[in-house]
C-alpha cells in the first residue's frame, strides 16, 4: 500500500504513511526492526521519486526500476507521464505495484490540488504584505499577470502559460508467456496518456 498526499502538507507534499504516522521528505524515517519487513509501507517517499523523474527525465520518457518492489518509482512515473518497466523478484509484490500503479490517477490530482492550494496561499500572504505597505508592485508586489487555465494569479510573465497534466489513461502491455521461475516472469511495463489539469479536477469552479 502506498502513502498518500495529504492536504495539510508544507512542502510539495505530506504523507501519510501506511504505519500510521506523518512523513516529511525532510524527517523521514522507517524503522528496521520491524517483525515482517514485506508489510513495511513504501521503501522511500514517493516525493522523493517524484522530484528526481522530474529533474532527470522528460514527459513520455520511460522509466526503469529493476526493484519494483510496491512500485512506489513507477507511480511516480506515470503521475507524471512517464512510461515504466518494473521486474520484481517476488511475484505477490508485482501485483501490489500493479494495483498501486493502475490506481494512481487520484494521487496526481491531490498532488496538484495541493500545489494550487499552496500557490493560492502564497499569494494571499503577498496581497496582504503589500497592502500593509511591505512590497512595491513589480518587486514583490500585486500579481500583474493571470493564468488563465489554472485560473491563478501569477507573479511572473512566464507562468501565464504554465499548464499542469493529469494521467488520462494508464495501459499495462502485457508480456508474452515466460518461463514460470524467470525474474523476467515477473515484470509489468504500461504506457500513460496524460490530459490538461483543470481546477474542476478538484472540484473549484472553472
Ligand atoms: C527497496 S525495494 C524497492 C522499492 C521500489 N523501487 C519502489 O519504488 O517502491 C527493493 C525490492 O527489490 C526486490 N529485489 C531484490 N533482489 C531482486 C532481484 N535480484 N531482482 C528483482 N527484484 C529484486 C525486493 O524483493 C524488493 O521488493
Amino acid at each position: 500500500m502506498l502513502p498518500v498526499a495529504s492536504k495539510q502538507g508544507r512542502g510539495l507534499f505530506h504523507l501519510q504513511g501506511t504505519t500510521g504516522g506523518e512523513r516529511l521528505i525532510e524527517e523521514v524515517s522507517q524503522s528496521a526492526s520491524s517483525q515482517n519487513p514485506r508489510s513495511r509501507s513504501g521503501a522511500f517517499p514517493l516525493e522523493l521519486a517524484y522530484r528526481l523523474i522530474l529533474m532527470y527525465s522528460l514527459r513520455d520518457d520511460w522509466v526503469l526500476d529493476p526493484f519494483l518492489g510496491t512500485g512506489t518509482t513507477l507511480v511516480a512515473a506515470a503521475i507524471t507521464g512517464r512510461n515504466g518497466v518494473g521486474y520484481e523478484v517476488e511475484e505477490g509484490l508485482v501485483k501490489e505495484a500493479r494495483k498501486n500503479i493502475l490506481s494512481c490517477k487520484p494521487l496526481g490530482v491531490q498532488i496538484l490540488e495541493d500545489r494550487l492550494h499552496a500557490h493560492r496561499q502564497f499569494m494571499a500572504q503577498r496581497e496582504a504584505k503589500q497592502n500593509n505597505g511591505g512590497l512595491p508592485k513589480g518587486r514583490g508586489g500585486s500579481p500583474s499577470y493571470w493564468n488563465e487555465t489554472l485560473r491563478l494569479p501569477v507573479v511572473t510573465r512566464q507562468e501565464i502559460q504554465l499548464r499542469w497534466e493529469v494521467v488520462q489513461l494508464i495501459e499495462e502491455i502485457l508480456q508474452p508467456p515466460i518461463e514460470k521461475g524467470s525474474i523476467l516472469s515477473n515484470a509489468l511495463s504500461f504506457q500513460v496518456t496524460l490530459r490538461p489539469f483543470t481546477p474542476e479536477d478538484c472540484g473549484l469552479p472553472f
